[in-house]
């Protein structure tokens, strides 16, 4: 059992079966689900691929000590978490389901999200397209592809479509902070066979982003590693959980990001 002091309350992970287990009385998480390698079909870099039952990914739905999830829920927000397991399919990193958000209701932009990352290293591959919501193939106008290690945290700008990648040789936990309200939609990427980025294992161990051909580009992937930031209450290695708690309001740009457009993109530096 190996304690995961980044969650904020107490959490062990169990390596023999990759689970997360309530430390204490008053932890729990409101529902479970298990994402197995048929359900990545038409994402990954290799059509092929054929494994159906892999384990891909752990989805922990509101997770935290039961007396403290209303003061998330009073400002509208769920704190979740994913376990992605180690390995690739092929020579592809596993992944979560690339997706964008849903808008935020008369703001013309779409809910961002908090990322933290509590055991081993995430590649997340962000991209702003145009053509979102048409048929054809969608033009990357910004693709930032960030490498996050355990305790350090992003969040993803409104309109960037977002997965994770665990490019770790361990299995990968990280925790999310999003608006109750935001809907994933997983539409475009399912049409254009994955996120516009693809993270393969490169020969000399490490990762390599490779282009995703049934998109165009306008622009290069940038690969970024993030930085501090007082005004999105980003701290390395300091749970959100608990900055959430001490300043509930700093995270109000999650429900009314309008404000904070200049902010989204302070937080990543070339790596
Ligand atoms: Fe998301």
């Amino acid at each position: 059992m190996q304690e995961l002091s980044m969650f904020g309350f107490p959490v062990v992970f169990d390596p023999s079966d990759n689970r997360l287990v309530a430390n204490a009385a008053d932890v729990s998480y409101e529902a479970y689900s298990r994402k197995l390698s048929k359900g990545m079909f038409g994402l990954l870099a290799d059509a092929a691929y054929a494994a159906q039952d892999e384990p891909y990914y752990d989805f922990y739905k509101a997770i935290g000590r039961d007396g403290e999830r209303a003061a998330f829920a009073a400002r509208a927000l769920r704190y979740d978490s994913t376990v992605i397991m180690q390995g690739a399919a092929g020579n592809e990193y596993k992944k979560t389901a690339g997706h964008f958000h849903c808008e935020v209701p008369g703001k013309g932009m779409s809910y961002p999200e908090y990322y933290q990352v509590i055991k081993g290293t995430a590649v997340f591959v962000m991209q702003k397209v145009r053509d979102e919501h048409t048929e054809g193939r969608m033009l990357v106008e910004d693709c930032l592809i960030a490498e996050v290690k355990a305790g350090q945290a992003i969040v993803i700008p409104p309109n960037y479509g977002h997965c994770t990648v665990n490019v770790s040789d361990e299995t990968m936990v990280f925790v999310n902070l999003v608006a109750e309200n935001s809907q994933n939609d997983y539409a475009g990427v399912k049409r254009s066979v994955g996120m516009c980025c693809y993270i393969l294992q490169a020969e000399n161990g490490g990762y390599r982003a490779v282009k995703n051909p049934h998109y165009d580009f306008a622009c290069e992937p940038k690969l970024v590693v993030p930085t501090d930031n007082d005004v999105l209450g980003i701290y390395d290695h300091h749970p959100v959980y608990s900055e959430y708690l001490r300043t509930p309001q700093k995270f109000d740009y999650l429900t009314s990001p309008e404000h904070n457009m200049k902010d989204y993109f302070q937080v990543f530096r070339d790596k």
